[in-house]
């Protein structure tokens, strides 16, 4: 089929209000817009500004109503614990339902926040869609993060509860959670009143009186007493969640996103950008804790009448590297999204894809691959062993959905190696250099988009107008700055090659060097430091550190190397993934004092680098070769 992606984009430059007016026809409003944009409101404008809605409805209730209540809503699939269960639309609107009368039980109301500190159960996709019916804020924070990081987003967000349980289970060892939602509890200066905690049959906690409720009893006890709670109608602008991503500094950024534009943009998104229908079976292979798991494991398949899968497991290990095909040929998926690293660890495992062989894969039609660069090997690979098109699409936590992707629901457009494809309607890109000027095609420079953002990217950051100003606004006016470099070619495909701040992406999470370095910082032994991200084969990325040590101190430095390495781990988590630390005589600087954290990089990466004009001593690059060397780290 011809593709309509040049027309249905055109067809938006020419009218966006037009355009967006027609796709939210497909959301069930309270009171349904006039307004589609206010260019005046807000920080760049609003949209649907006069609108009336409630997201639980639109993905649950709507389609109890509508035919769908005995249609598979969530398949929780556990390989890891080794359980599965399946949850109809009535079902999933019974256990969202209680839940929500437990919730509001705690004296949460409309506009408050909740924390959700929770596995891949499907208890988590219940909390967010109870927040959600009632109006209340959820805020996901990864399992994977420590108890500061949790800490931290329980100042930001101030939430009135927390939703969590008792463990995690990550391969050969179980997570107590208790300790961690109690230390970020007491380490806080926000007081949080009250805490719902599910018990997990792999490890229980103990719960503090007055303070925690039992998920289970709690939830049965409203059930049998038949609360009915009803969706409550919010605006459109009002928050459905603040989802907390890594900033360039140990503060994370709380990216707001509204109920209104969201739902607009990931329903049009599933028929449009994924080729999905109503019905179907959808699996976002992430975890709620992240944005993909946000948008494509709860909400877009939701919205879109779609059996969504919930996975707690990993593609390697759990048991093997055909679980994913167990999954898809089991559920009969037919689109898969995941990240290239979970491709690259399958791959490392069966290179010869033996294992995809085993299994009835007649349903699967595309694999859809974000949340780093997707390497062409790994791409090439996959459509190799799968047989069906690979598409590589970009996005960010704060656009909620893909900036630019391969629309297959518009007619599948050429595949290009190493880019993820075409602008999606909304979004006016453009590659400027340093001084705001746009730069040719084939002209590498900052990638930006011109305002206003379409429908669903965050309207702000929370309670933060200022700095979401600052962080992506002032520096290019009239345009957000995505903090990508890349280009676009003569046909118009984006090629998206590296960040320009201190992000790096770490098995497809997001991770500040800057954040790390202020804990590595910490130490009583260090004087100075760096982290950078250097290439790894299989996360992509993975962190380095450097460190001075003060004047004097005469430990071992493995000891203290070791003693840097648990410190990331306890104050960022273990998923920061932070191995490796160098000790070092001297950082290289320019003359001015500037870390040269760029050469530092392709000299562990082993790429071709040039010296810099403004270093201050140029032999500190050999010492940092040779420490690298002797440590066996860089590809
Ligand atoms: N709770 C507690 N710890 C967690 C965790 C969680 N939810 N998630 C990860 N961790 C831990 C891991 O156990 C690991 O600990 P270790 O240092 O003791 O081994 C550490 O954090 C790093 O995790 P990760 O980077 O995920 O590495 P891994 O080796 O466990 O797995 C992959 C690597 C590629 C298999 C895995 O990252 C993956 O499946 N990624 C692709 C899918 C995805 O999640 N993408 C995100 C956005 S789409
Ligand atoms: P996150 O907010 O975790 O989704 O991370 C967003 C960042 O991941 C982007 O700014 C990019 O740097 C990177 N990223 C996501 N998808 C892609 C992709 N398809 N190609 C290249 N980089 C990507």
């Amino acid at each position: 089929m011809a593709s309509r992606y040049r027309e249905v984009y055109d067809s938006w430059k020419r009218n966006p209000d037009a355009f967006w007016a027609e796709a939210a026809k497909a959301i069930d409003w309270v009171s349904p817009p006039e307004q589609i944009f206010d260019a005046a409101a807000g920080v760049y404008g609003r949209w649907f500004p006069d609108a009336t809605c409630n997201t639980c409805f639109n993905a649950v209730d709507r389609h109890v109503e509508g035919g769908r209540a005995d249609q598979i809503a969530l398949i929780h699939d556990s390989p890891i614990t080794g359980r599965k269960k399946n949850f109809t639309f009535a079902q999933l609107k019974a256990e969202v339902e209680a839940l929500a009368a437990v919730i509001s039980d705690q004296d949460v109301t409309k506009g408050d926040r909740v924390i959700i500190y929770m596995p891949m159960v499907p208890e988590a996709a219940f909390a967010m869609l109870a927040c959600a019916r009632l109006g209340v804020v959820h805020s996901v924070v990864f399992g994977g993060f420590a108890a500061k990081e949790l800490a931290t987003r329980i100042d930001d967000a101030q939430p009135k509860l927390i939703i969590t349980a008792s463990c995690g289970i990550e391969p050969g060892r179980v997570i107590a959670y208790k300790p961690l939602f109690d230390a970020a509890i007491e380490m806080a200066r926000h007081k949080v009143d009250g805490c719902i905690v599910l018990q997990r049959p792999e490890q229980q906690c103990e719960l503090t009186e007055g303070r925690d409720v039992d998920y289970a009893g709690a939830v049965e006890a409203a059930k049998s007493a038949g609360r009915e709670i009803p969706c409550v109608t919010v605006k459109a602008t009002d928050p459905l969640y603040v989802l907390y991503t890594s900033g360039t500094t140990g503060q994370p950024k709380g990216v707001v996103r509204d109920n209104g534009g969201h739902m607009v943009m990931l329903k049009w998104s599933m028929d449009n950008q994924f080729g999905v229908a109503p019905g179907e079976v959808f699996w976002a292979a992430s975890d709620v804790g992240w944005v993909v798991g946000h948008s494509y494991i709860v909400y877009a398949p939701l919205l879109h009448g779609c059996t969504t899968v919930l996975f707690e497991g990993k593609p390697v290990g759990t048991p093997d590297a055909g679980t994913f095909w167990r999954v898809i040929s089991e559920h009969g998926v037919v689109a898969l999204f995941t990240a290239p690293t979970a491709f690259r660890a399958i791959k490392g495992q069966d290179p010869q894809g033996e294992f995809v062989g085993r299994y009835d894969l007649s349903t699967f039609r595309t694999l859809f691959l974000a949340g780093e660069r997707a390497d062409p090997e790994t791409i090439k690979w996959a459509e190799q062993k799968l047989e069906v098109p690979v598409i590589d699409h970009w996005w960010q936590t704060e656009t909620g959905a893909p900036i630019s992707n391969n629309p297959v629901g518009l007619g599948m457009l050429p595949v290009k190696y190493g880019s993820p494809a075409v602008p999606m309607p909304g979004y006016d890109m453009r590659v400027l250099d340093d001084a705001g000027h746009e730069v040719g095609h084939g002209k590498l420079g900052n990638v930006v988009v011109k305002l206003p953002l379409p429908p669903g990217c965050l309207p702000t950051l929370w309670n933060a107008d200022q700095r979401f100003r600052s962080a992506y606004l002032e520096e290019f006016p009239g345009y957000y700055k995505t903090a990508d470099a890349g280009y676009v070619d003569d046909d118009g495909y984006l090629f998206i090659m590296a960040r320009t701040d201190d992000i790096i992406n770490v098995a497809g999470h997001r991770l500040s060097t800057g954040g790390m370095e202020e804990v590595v910082a910490e130490h009583p032994d260090v004087a100075e430091c760096a982290v950078i991200g250097i290439a790894d084969a299989m996360k992509g990325q993975v962190p380095c550190g450097f460190v001075v040590l003060n004047a004097g101190v005469a430990r071992e430095p493995a000891d203290i190397e070791r003693e840097v390495v648990a410190l990331v781990r306890d104050k960022i988590g273990p998923v920061a993934a932070f191995k490796s630390v160098v000790t070092v005589k001297r950082l290289p600087k320019t003359r001015s004092g500037k870390i040269l954290r760029g050469t530092m990089q392709k000299i562990a990466d082993k790429e071709a680098w040039n010296m810099p004009a403004t270093i201050d001593d140029p032999a500190i690059l050999d010492e940092i070769t040779t420490a690298l060397n002797d440590k066996g780290i860089g590809i």
